[in-house]
């Protein structure tokens, strides 16, 4: 566990996903300041924190090796944004989703922060070159995207603005994983990230589904929290591919309907890229950090999972995304 003189981490913002992080960060024995321009905010938000970790800790399922007490010990609130990011080794905004706010905050947070200091995004789909395009700091910025309940699920995208410095993300990427979080490298910014483009894509099936009459929504639900969901929760789309991928194929290539699971998942897949995969020469994947599976290890060249690494290979471009098309689901 990292000890409190390790460092200090400022929230920006005590709403709904400020506070948990401020939880997260405590339950890692780090020293939180809980800025907000409202003192009402900062106080709710204190109050909200205190029962929170109290009934966690009560229930067993508060997380750290800290008591309730302790990690409440270790978060204040703070009205001055000068005074709170003085020392801060980390910085996280979660002020409402509006463009205009964040550039502001950034702007005014890039005038008094020092050169160690990694400035963070909670944002749900606001790119990082247009959160922090001009700033001076821009090497030190990125977004690390919770998903809500950040404190119930774990992963966090880091998605790095153009000029993000590799330190950057990697210096999050630790710290993520410090406080027991699953962080994923986005490798560069797109609308969506990826958690909201897989959810989107799903979603568009399901209204399509729903709309055909093929399926009821209350059924369709079903087949996603009494099916898909179950193995989801366990093991990804490429994984489940991987394991699956012989029988999988072979069983859709012999046709029997209309639906081919051959056109569904490998024809998404240009020729180009099976073409390269057929090439390439080492190891697809790296092993699996979170789930330690050793398959991920000891996968050969004769049996690679696909891989793809654009848009266009799985066939995205073909996909009904359009940003802002949709309801934004929260992420
Ligand atoms: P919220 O509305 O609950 O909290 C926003 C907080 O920011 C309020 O306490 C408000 O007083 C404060 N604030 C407003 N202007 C400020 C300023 N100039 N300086 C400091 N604080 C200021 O919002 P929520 O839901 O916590 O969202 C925060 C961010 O997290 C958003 O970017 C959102 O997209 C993102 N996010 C939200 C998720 C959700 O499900 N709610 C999930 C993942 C990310």
């Amino acid at each position: 566990m990292a000890s409190p003189a390790a460092g200090v981490v400022v929230i920006v913002g005590s709403g709904l996903i400020g506070r948990s992080w401020a939880m997260l960060f405590a339950s890692g024995g780090f020293r939180v300041k809980l800025y907000d321009i409202e003192q009402q905010q900062v106080t709710n938000a204190l109050e909200n924190i205190r029962k929170e970790m109290t009934f966690l800790e009560q229930s067993g399922s508060l997380k750290g090796s800290l008591g309730a007490q302790d990690q409440l010990s270790l978060i204040s609130g703070c009205l001055n944004i000068q005074e709170a990011v003085e020392g801060a080794l980390h910085i996280q905004e979660c002020v409402p989703e509006n463009l205009e706010l964040k550039k502001k905050i950034f702007a005014q947070l890039d005038q008094i922060i020092d050169d160690q200091v990694v400035l963070s995004s909670s944002t749900s789909c606001l790119l990082p070159s247009q959160l922090f395009a001009g700033l001076a700091h821009v090497q030190q910025c990125l977004v690390a995207h919770p998903v809500n309940p950040p404190y119930y699920v774990p992963l966090v995208e880091l998605v790095p603005h153009p000029e993000t410095a590799p330190a950057t993300v990697d210096r999050t990427h630790a710290l993520m994983r410090k406080i027991g979080q699953s962080p994923v490298r986005v490798l560069k910014e797109m609308d969506g990230f990826v958690l909201n483009r897989l959810q989107y894509a799903v979603i568009s099936e399901a209204w399509r589904l729903v709309e055909e009459g093929i399926v009821s929504p209350s059924d369709l639900d079903l087949v996603m929290s009494d099916g898909l969901g179950m193995r989801y929760a366990f093991i990804g789309p490429l994984e489940t591919m991987h394991l699956n991928a012989e029988g999988h194929v072979s069983e859709g290539s012999r046709g029997s309907g209309a639906f081919s699971c051959q056109t569904a998942v490998e024809g998404r897949m240009s020729a180009e890229t099976r073409q390269a995969e057929k090439a390439d020469a080492v190891p697809v994947r790296a092993p699996c950090e979170a789930t330690g599976l050793p398959y991920r290890e000891s996968r050969s060249v004769e049996s690679p999972a696909p891989n793809p690494t654009t848009r266009d290979q799985w066939g995205a471009g073909q996909s009904s995304w359009r940003p802002g098309a949709w309801p934004q689901p929260r992420g």
